[in-house]
């Protein structure tokens, strides 16, 4: 193992964190007796901690380091040129040549007319930065639009209006009040729907609803409705068939723009460079960060339509809203080389060669009795967990953190060298598995094996309940 270990000790570290780096979403009292693990080296596929334990990151870290970790050499000469040549400047009134040319690259690379490319820092912002798009554009035609419609246990990010368009009330609660939006719809987990039900019927019953809500909101005050291509939070959510189709007529129906949020989706997590081309979508906007980079840089974008585009070039109309640090010439820097690695690799395409034959061994895990469904596309599945007993009975919360928690699931993921999300907490208990795009044999085969192992002792415990 070729592993650069830094000169300060894992405690040391340890410490440091616990003293003064306030982790995101994590559990800092926690800290004193389940210290964090210390990631310092990235390899291909592989994590290295500073311990030196090496594990495969089988969620691409945040379902973003589509690229993995070996091209550091690249993006960063790629970043060492910009900074020679300019290492700043904003993308305001004025603007800088990395800008012009990532915005021509990814508006090449962007379903239909969605020509014009909206830099930000981040996938919350870019949804931020939609909705007011969204409202503006309104506004310039003369309507008063404002709400925006989402999903229920979806994230799209923290900033107060991203945040309330979540569907996963424990992350809005400690928040609230918050922006007034059009209320969250179903997403399209099938689970516990009639047998009988055919996915013809289950994909009318979702638009009736989002159809319902429209009407009960005032359609004249809808001016997006804001989804994922496969929704990530809830357990890779694929539509069912006719679903994000159906859902582009009735926001047509009623002129309400359709917003991707596509920070996961795009740039080949699914298969294809973005999800909504994919899942036929045709949004009138889309939403991106983390692929955009592979993580490698600070940067995410919003991709608007000439439709929606139009009125904001009528002389004397400028879009209020902007920021620091979005299209900063360092990061376009590091996210045109992220695409050129990209396409020399023909990643999209890889994926979804890589669909079939790695969904068919995670779909394998189906006959362990803890394993309800298997679900997923691209480099992006869920394994989503029983939460009744064989006999029927739902499980006690307590029953689900023991069965789910770290003792059975993580910790022995992990020492069978696995890093996977597993998600209790909010929503569904589900095992989020999203390899870097980079992934092949090697790595299904070290992460299917691993869960083989480790869910079919779940499935022991789960039996005796
Ligand atoms: C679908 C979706 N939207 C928005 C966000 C927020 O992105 P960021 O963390 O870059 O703000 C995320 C983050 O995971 C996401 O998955």
């Amino acid at each position: 193992m070729t592993t650069t270990m830094n000169h300060i000790s894992t405690p040391a570290y340890q410490k440091t964190s616990d003293l003064n780096n306030w982790r995101h979403f994590a559990d800092m009292g926690a800290a004193a007796t389940a210290p964090p693990k210390v990631i310092v080296k990235g390899e291909g596929c592989y994590l290295i901690d500073s311990d030196g334990n090496r594990y495969l990151d089988g969620l691409s870290n945040l379902f973003c380091v589509n690229l993995g970790y070996s091209y550091g050499e690249e993006l960063g000469e790629a970043a060492l040129a910009q900074y020679k040549e300019l290492g700043y400047h904003s993308n305001w009134g004025s603007t800088h040549p990395r800008a012009v040319e990532l915005a021509s690259v990814v508006a090449e690379l962007a379903p239909g007319d969605l020509n014009h490319v909206y830099f930000t820092p981040s996938g919350g912002e870019s949804v931020e930065a939609a909705w007011k798009i969204a409202r503006k554009y309104y506004k310039l035609r003369g309507e008063n639009r404002w709400k925006a419609i989402s999903r229920q246990t979806a994230y799209h990010g923290t900033t107060l209006g991203a945040l309330s368009l979540i569907g996963i009330p424990e992350y809005r609660a400690d928040f609230e009040p918050l922006v007034p939006t059009g209320g969250k719809i179903r997403n399209t987990r099938r689970v516990g729907r009639p047998a009988a039900e055919t996915e013809e019927q289950f994909t009318a019953f979702l638009l009736d609803e989002l159809d319902f809500r429209i009407q009960a909101e005032g359609p004249d005050t809808v001016a997006m409705i804001l989804m994922e291509p496969v929704q990530n939070h809830g357990g890779m959510l694929v539509p069912p068939a006719g679903y994000s189709k159906g859902v582009r007529e009735i926001a047509d129906k009623y002129g309400i723009l359709l917003v991707a949020d596509e920070t996961i989706t795009a740039f080949g997590r699914v298969g294809a460079w973005f999800g909504s081309e994919r899942y036929e979508m045709e949004p009138d906007i889309i939403t991106c960060a983390k692929g955009l980079s592979s993580a490698h840089a600070v940067i995410g974008a919003v991709i608007v339509g000439d439709k929606v585009y139009e009125p904001f070039t009528a002389s004397g109309v400028s879009l209020l809203h902007g920021n620091t640090f979005g299209g900063h010439p360092v990061m376009c820097a590091v996210a045109l080389k992220n695409i050129e690695i990209m396409k020399r690799l023909d990643l999209p395409a890889t994926v979804l060669a890589n669909e079939g034959p790695f969904g068919a061994r995670l779909e394998a895990l189906t006959e362990l009795p803890a394993v309800l469904e298997v679900r997923g596309a691209g480099h992006f599945f869920a394994i989503e967990l029983m939460q009744t007993t064989q006999s029927g009975r739902s499980l006690t919360d307590a029953e689900k953190l023991h069965l789910y928690g770290d003792a059975l699931l993580a910790l022995p993921l992990e020492e069978r060298g696995v890093m996977l999300r597993i998600s209790i907490d909010a929503g569904d208990p589900v095992v989020c598995v999203s390899p870097p795009l980079v992934a092949g044999d090697a790595e299904f085969t070290h992460l299917t094996e691993a869960l083989r192992d480790v869910l079919t002792a779940v499935s022991t415990v789960y039996a005796d309940l």
